[in-house]
């Protein structure tokens, strides 16, 4: 039997995303093993979800230049052999060497339906726009900022009494469940970035699938 396929995961803060992925390991939904979890912040609580053996943090703010810290969780990473490497709530940009060494296998999990709404601060911005939906993204990450081919997305809707907090918790929901659902695709060798688009089941994805996933 194959072994399951290995998975880093960066980090920065809380660390729901990456605890949705060792749940889905633990109950059998997900064949797949997590061989790394990475942070800039030496701090973050989600480091506490998984035991010392599997974390590496630096404090990215101690070193001189940016590239610096990236070679270093650059090295780190590739020392652990992932398949597969998903930024979860990872809130530093990443250099473009490292997005190179680890392109095709580098993943994020963003809180927009992209492409709207790159960057941060994507839940006061879609209320203020008086958007009716919002939702989450999982992409390929290339160097440009939240601007790599799209894979899934989960759906919600705004509701007029809606505050960025409560808009937050509602696609925190969805985006656990996504995640997920991209992670079993990828594990299982369905999913891959070819020129820029992604492939599921061999055949190219022009427009990303949206899910519905129910809200507790
Ligand atoms: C999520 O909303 C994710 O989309 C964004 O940062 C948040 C991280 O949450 N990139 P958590 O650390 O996984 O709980």
């Amino acid at each position: 039997m194959a072994l399951p396929r290995r998975i880093a995961v960066l980090v920065s803060g809380r660390g729901s995303n990456l605890q949705a992925l060792l749940d889905a390991i633990a109950d059998g939904r997900l064949d797949a093993r997590i061989v790394g979890v990475f942070s800039d912040k030496p701090d973050a609580p989600a480091l506490a979800r998984v035991g010392a053996g599997l974390r590496w943090t630096r404090d990215a703010n101690a070193y001189p230049e940016r590239a610096a810290f990236d070679t270093d969780l650059a090295d780190a990473v590739a020392a652990a052999a992932p398949d597969w490497v998903v930024c979860a709530g990872y809130l530093r940009i990443l250099g473009d060497a490292f997005v190179e060494r680890f392109r095709g296998r580098l993943l994020n999990v963003h809180p927009s339906l992209l492409p709207a709404y790159r960057g941060l601060r994507t839940h006061a911005r879609a209320l203020a726009a008086g958007e009716t939906e919002h939702g989450a993204s999982v992409h390929f990450v290339i160097p440009e900022l939240d601007a790599g081919a799209v894979i899934a997305q989960a759906v919600v809707p705004i509701h007029t009494s809606d505050t960025p907090q409560i808009l937050a918790a509602r696609v925190l929901q969805v985006e656990h469940s996504l995640l997920v659902w991209v992670s079993q695709r990828c594990v299982a060798g369905r999913i891959a970035e070819r020129d820029g688009h992604v492939v599921l089941d061999g055949q190219p994805v022009f427009t990303p699938a949206r899910l519905e996933f129910p809200l507790r």
